[in-house]
This record gives C-alpha cells, sequence and structure tokens, in this order.
C-alpha cells in the first residue's frame, strides 16, 4: 500500500463524511431558501420528465443497493445466499439500473448544455454536478466487466469488507483494497467525492426526498375545531351587504 492509496482509502472517507454531515446541517441552518431540488421545469419540460425518470429511478435503486449490499456482513445472508449469487444478483440488477440511470443522466446533462434558457439559468455547481454523475455512472458500469473475470465474489467481499471496515471505525481498511483495479477505485473515490461536495449543490434535495417518507406517519393537521351549526369564524351569521 502507498502513501495515497492509505490516504485515499483510509483518512479521506472520513473527511468526505464529516463535510457531507456537518456541511448539510450548516446548510440546512443558515441557508434554507437555498435547500431545494431546483427544478428546472418551468424552463423547458421537454426531456425533463425522461430524462429525471429514468435518472432517478436508476440512482434511487443504486444508492439502497450499494448501502444494503455493501454494508450487511457476510455471515447474515451466507447461510441461504453464497457469495458467487450475491454477486450475479448485484451485477445483473446494478447493470440494469446502472443503464437507466446513465441513459437518465446523459439525457438530463444534454438538456442542461444544449438548451440555452437551461443553460443561461444553471449555476457551475449544476453541471459539474451532472457531469460528475455522469462519469460515476459510467464508472460502475465500466466495473462490470472486472466483475465478470472473477464471478465466486471473492472481489465483491473485499470491497464489501472495506466499507464495513471504515463504517465500523477499525484499521486496516485500504489493504483490503491490495487487489482492486483502478477502476474500481476510481469509482470509490468520485463516489466518496460526491458525498464531499453534496452540501454544496442541489443535491441537498436528497435528504429532504427521503425526508418526505415522516408525512407517511405525521398526525392529521388540525386547521379548526369541528363546531356543528357554526359558520366558519363567526359567532352570528353575516348581515346581507356587509364587506367580506
Ligand atoms: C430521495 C428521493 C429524491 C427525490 C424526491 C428527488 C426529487 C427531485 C426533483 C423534484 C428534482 C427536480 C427535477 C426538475 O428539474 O423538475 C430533482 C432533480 C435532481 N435530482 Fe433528485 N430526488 C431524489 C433523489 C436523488 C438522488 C439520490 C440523486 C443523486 C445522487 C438526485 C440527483 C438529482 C439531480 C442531479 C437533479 C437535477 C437534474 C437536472 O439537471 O435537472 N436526486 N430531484
Amino acid at each position: 500500500m502507498n502513501a495515497l492509496d492509505t490516504f485515499l482509502f483510509g483518512v479521506y472517507p472520513y473527511i468526505a463524511f464529516t463535510i457531507f454531515l456537518l456541511g448539510s446541517l450548516i446548510r440546512f441552518d443558515r441557508d434554507q431558501y437555498t435547500w431545494k431540488s431546483d427544478s428546472s421545469q418551468l424552463l423547458k419540460a421537454g426531456q425533463l420528465k425522461l430524462g429525471s425518470n429514468l435518472f432517478h429511478v436508476g440512482v434511487l435503486f443504486l444508492f439502497f443497493g450499494h448501502f444494503f449490499g455493501m454494508l450487511t456482513p457476510h455471515f447474515v445472508y451466507e447461510h441461504f445466499l453464497d457469495a458467487g449469487s450475491k454477486q450475479w444478483m448485484a451485477v445483473i440488477s446494478g447493470g440494469i439500473a446502472g443503464l437507466l440511470g446513465f441513459v437518465g443522466v446523459s439525457v438530463l446533462l444534454h438538456r442542461r448544455l444544449f438548451e440555452p434558457r437551461i443553460r443561461i439559468n444553471s449555476k457551475t455547481s449544476d453541471i459539474v454536478l451532472l457531469i460528475l454523475l455522469w462519469f460515476q455512472l459510467a464508472l460502475g458500469l465500466a466495473t462490470i466487466p472486472l466483475s465478470a473475470q472473477h464471478l465466486d465474489g471473492s472481489m465483491m467481499l473485499k470491497l464489501a469488507g472495506w466499507a464495513q471496515t471504515i463504517v465500523s471505525l477499525q484499521a486496516g481498511a485500504p489493504e483490503m483494497l491490495a487487489d482492486a483495479g483502478w477502476v474500481f477505485k476510481l469509482h470509490m473515490f468520485l463516489g466518496m467525492s460526491i458525498f464531499l461536495i453534496f452540501p454544496f449543490t442541489r443535491l441537498v434535495h436528497v435528504w429532504s426526498g427521503f425526508g418526505t417518507v415522516a408525512y407517511l406517519f405525521r398526525p392529521y393537521q388540525v386547521v379548526r375545531a369541528r363546531r356543528l351549526n357554526v359558520p366558519i369564524g363567526h359567532n352570528a351569521p353575516r348581515q346581507p351587504g356587509a364587506g367580506v
């Protein structure tokens, strides 16, 4: 392991995740009016539905797939699912979701760059973000032929082991990537970097997207007490001709 690998896969994850959490908290606290997905639908709806829907379906599947796939310890599923079968499931489902997301983000990027009204209303961060997501999805798809070279699931177990070692704050994570190729490493570095820039972009809307689940469990909003035979807001009937 050289010093760069030790830094990128042993220290950088903590830097990126700390900035992601603290940065989001500070932005929410100080700058709530900028906390939005910055929809461009009013400027031009064309291509948005197709691009945005494909992208979001793909990327949300990949988000949860990575989360549970990487962080579930091997002993939890090894009794009913061997590593090779899990890798097949990941390659097929991740490949389909990755393709949907890649087509979607390509449409969104094309629209943002070549639609004059959208281009002129885009911040640099909007364009940089879409380019980074484009590369991240492309790199994710590029790992598939590499995974296909060792279908026993051994590399997948090492990558998951790295993620689990990092989140459980144990030492020795970078060493687990000794045999990982540069495509895997670049994909991981860019993924962590997307978390790092998250609070400075429109990506903050992802917190709110997940936060909407809380609406399923919240109590009904009470607007007024319910009283029978009493006109709304008044005790006596209105006089004819009286102002509003
Ligand atoms: C959690 C659920 C999510 C919800 C409810 C949501 C919702 C939205 C909405 C309403 C927009 C605006 C679309 C428009 O222009 O009208 C948007 C845009 C966007 N979202 Fe999400 N989103 C979610 C998750 C994500 C995730 C996980 C990512 C990526 C990691 C993401 C990346 C983006 C990007 C890059 C745009 C801008 C697209 C453009 O260039 O116009 N979103 N999202």
